[in-house]
């Protein structure tokens, strides 16, 4: 997570600064924090064209490419100190590097308020429609007495004060995550080449794999995969380049019967039924498309209690394992070779008592498994 820390003030020495500096330092293992000073912007001035200010280029930059700021905000005559005000006008005309930002206001103060009435007014500043920014909600950090709660190497010493710290910084966090899914959300209907959280690790028995590894890993299968879920409703296909069965995100959450063609459909709910009623387990069709031999399977998807949560459905063309059976590149006077030979002879003897009729290349439904398929 990169965040960019403005220090809320132009004066050489601020305990604000002190803050940013600790909180970068405290939080290095969980976030990735640029502190940022405004005491090298001009004071705001509508007449000056903004983009020639390169100060204030860099700065929104920053901006832009963080995933969250985090304002340190000292308290001047009730209110955020003028520089402040001036580099947020900066940021918030004729550019918007503020808009929808993660944004999280923390302050110090000498006296027991913490900055209170500067972060109130800085809220209602950055709520502005031109900053237009995300302040974290229901979560502030007030720092008082900030004289005696810093030692000299910036250390904070007040536990009190690490833990709310440490609280609020965990919720700005989420926050961000939350948003950042939420922006994503909208794309990733828009494209099945994006999954929904790009970054997260999925911790399975036997091993992890990032979101992103699952996603490419299912594309990358010499067969196309299709999910039915527990409620027939179409959940999911894979990415597959080039799939036998050409898919769209538009079908996905429509009734399973609404995606086939009509001939299909009562074959398929018969399937659906019996896998649900648990009498069947898998059902084999092959057919013949576009030239290509297909062989198609349907499992019943269960979990550990034998509860039934959908249907997946497995393509594949496969033209390539035949010819390298007819070719005979199975047989082998080698033993283990030999051994996997005759099983191969065997099942394709299987194969062709199991596929008689489907494999008549008419496309007709075929539950060749009926008699051994049942789980458990
Ligand atoms: C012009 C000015 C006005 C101030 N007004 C307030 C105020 O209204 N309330 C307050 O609690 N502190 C006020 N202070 C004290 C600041 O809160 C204090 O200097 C604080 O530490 C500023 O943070 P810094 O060390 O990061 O600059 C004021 C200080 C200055 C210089």
């Amino acid at each position: 997570m990169k965040l960019v820390a403005i220090v809320g003030t132009n004066a050489a020495f601020s305990y604000n600064r002190i803050l940013l500096h600790y909180m970068q330092q405290h939080f290095e293992k969980i976030a990735e924090i640029e502190v940022c000073e405004i005491n090298e912007l001009p004071p705001f001035c509508e007449d000056l064209p903004v983009k020639k200010e390169s100060k204030i280029m860099e700065l929104a930059y920053k901006i832009t490419k963080a995933d969250g700021v985090v304002f340190a905000c000292p308290e001047y005559d009730h209110s955020i100190p003028a520089p402040l005000k001036s580099a947020i006008e900066w940021l918030s005309y004729e550019i918007d590097p503020l808009k929808q930002k993660p944004v999280l206001i923390v302050g110090a103060s000498y006296g027991p308020q913490g900055s209170s009435r500067a972060q109130q007014h800085l809220r209602q500043i950055l709520a502005s429609p031109d900053a237009n920014a995300n302040v974290l909600p229901g979560n502030e950090f007030l720092l008082g007495n900030v004289a005696q709660v810093f030692d000299k190497e910036g250390q904070l010493g007040d536990q009190q004060a690490i833990k709310q710290l440490n609280s609020c910084f965990n919720e700005f966090l989420s926050y961000i995550r939350i948003l950042q899914a939420d922006a994503r959300e909208d794309k990733s209907f828009n494209s099945v080449k994006n999954p929904f959280f790009s970054d997260a690790t999925v911790q399975f028995p036997t091993g992890k794999l990032k979101l992103l590894e699952i996603q490419q890993l299912l594309s990358t299968l010499p067969f196309e995969l299709d999910f039915i879920d527990a409620d027939d409703e179409f959940a999911w296909f894979s990415d597959k380049a080039q799939r036998e069965h050409v898919r769209s995100v538009d079908d996905l959450g429509e009734p399973v019967k609404d995606c086939h063609p009509p001939q299909a459909v009562p074959a398929v709910l018969k399937i659906l039924s019996d896998f649900r009623s648990g009498a069947k387990d898998r059902v084999e069709r092959c057919f013949i498309a576009q030239g290509h031999p297909i062989y198609t399977q349907y499992l019943a998807v269960r979990d550990s209690s034998n509860k039934y949560l959908g249907t997946l459905e497995i393509t594949s063309n496969v033209e390539h394992l035949k010819n390298l059976l007819e070719t005979g590149a199975f047989s082998s006077e080698a033993g283990s070779v030999k051994a996997a030979s005759q099983s191969t002879k065997e099942s394709k003897e299987n194969e062709a008592d199991a596929v008689t009729g489907a494999s008549q290349h008419d496309g007709s439904w075929d539950d060749t498994s009926s008699s051994g398929s049942m789980h458990g």
